[in-house]
């Protein structure tokens, strides 16, 4: 198996009426996690990375494109089901092509906002945009897929009113536009979801997704995957979401198995402290041991991520 591409992924899962998770990673651990996950539920997979890891060449912000391709490559190769490797939300022409020609087999190209990653840009410019990454992915020797977005992702709430709703929503028209134009692999729409916690209560149109799937035959997806409940997401996948991303809940699992490792480890040498003190023994030393801490932190991660697999429902398609 190994190494493909989104459209090959999406194609199957839109035939078979699933989504297929793209989790995000940012070191060895959540790479190692989500392949584990992967390999455990005979899934298939998109490994994302994000610009805001990798930086720019030379000047990484948390780990070297380099070095996390490494780590990827090498979980690739030995992978039992397809991983597609992504690039998650490219905000230039630059760090898409950077990321092609470090070997990545799809790419996010997000023209709906402007290069401070706020303001809305036009349709044209965005249709520009992403043209310009197609025709790069399109000229090289093995097929490379791209993804586009339109539509602007974000809360949405009861007390908006219909105009400043539409403002935000993906507008069939324009994705028929879009989809047309560029010839994207895939779809990203907007339809309420949002990255990480919202801050007042959820609120999705998904008769967005609905009519968007009725005027397009591209996948279609969706970013935000988590604080989303189980039953809209179902929802979602049945109305036409084929991919959906997933990054805070990985991020919550980790750092919750980390708090939690940690007040034991202090809890247990306090105890242990106390005790030697009242039996009038040696007292203990203190140990440290990095992978004490961070493999449950990982498998906290693997847990996470088969559970939203399962609830894709793209565990044993691969
Ligand atoms: P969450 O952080 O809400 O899981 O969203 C991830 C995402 O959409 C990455 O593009």
């Amino acid at each position: 198996m190994g190494l493909t591409n989104l459209k090959e992924l999406l194609s199957e899962a839109d035939k078979g009426g699933y989504a297929v998770g793209a989790f995000n990673a940012v070191n060895m651990e959540s790479v190692q996690a989500t392949l584990a996950a992967a390999e455990a539920e005979r899934a298939p997979l998109i490994l994302q990375i994000t610009e805001t890891t990798i930086g720019q060449p030379g000047k990484p912000t948390y780990t070297g494109l380099e070095e996390l391709m490494a780590m990827a490559k090498v979980l690739v190769e030995k992978a039992t089901v397809p991983v597609a490797i992504h690039l998650d939300h490219g905000r230039t022409f630059a760090s898409c092509k950077r990321c092609i020609d470090a070997g990545f087999t799809s790419v996010m190209i997000d023209g709906s906002l402007k290069i401070d990653g706020k303001t809305v840009e036009s349709i044209d410019e965005n249709i520009r945009k992403t043209k310009e990454i197609v025709e790069y992915a399109r000229s090289q020797s093995q097929y490379v897929s791209v993804e586009g977005e339109i539509g602007s992702l974000g809360e949405i709430s009861d007390s908006m009113s219909n105009a400043e709703k539409r403002e935000m929503l993906t507008q069939p028209k324009d994705a028929k536009r879009f989809a047309m134009e560029t010839s994207v692999d895939a779809v990203a729409i907007a339809f309420g979801t949002k990255h990480g916690p919202y801050k007042g209560k959820a609120v999705f149109e998904l008769t967005v997704i609905e009519s968007v799937n009725s005027v397009i035959d591209t996948p279609l997806v969706m970013h935000g995957g988590t604080g989303i409940p189980s039953n809209t997401v179902r929802e979602a996948i049945k109305l036409g979401i084929n991919k959906i991303n997933i990054d805070t809940q990985i991020r919550m699992a980790f750092e919750k198995s980390l708090r939690e490792v940690l007040a034991s480890k202090t809890n247990d040498y306090m105890a242990s402290l106390e005790r030697a003190i009242e039996e009038g023994d040696e007292l203990p030393v203190p140990k440290y041991d990095i992978r004490k801490i961070l493999d449950p932190a990982r498998k906290a991660m693997v847990e996470a991520i088969r559970a939203k697999m399962q609830l894709f429902g793209c565990s044993g398609k691969a």
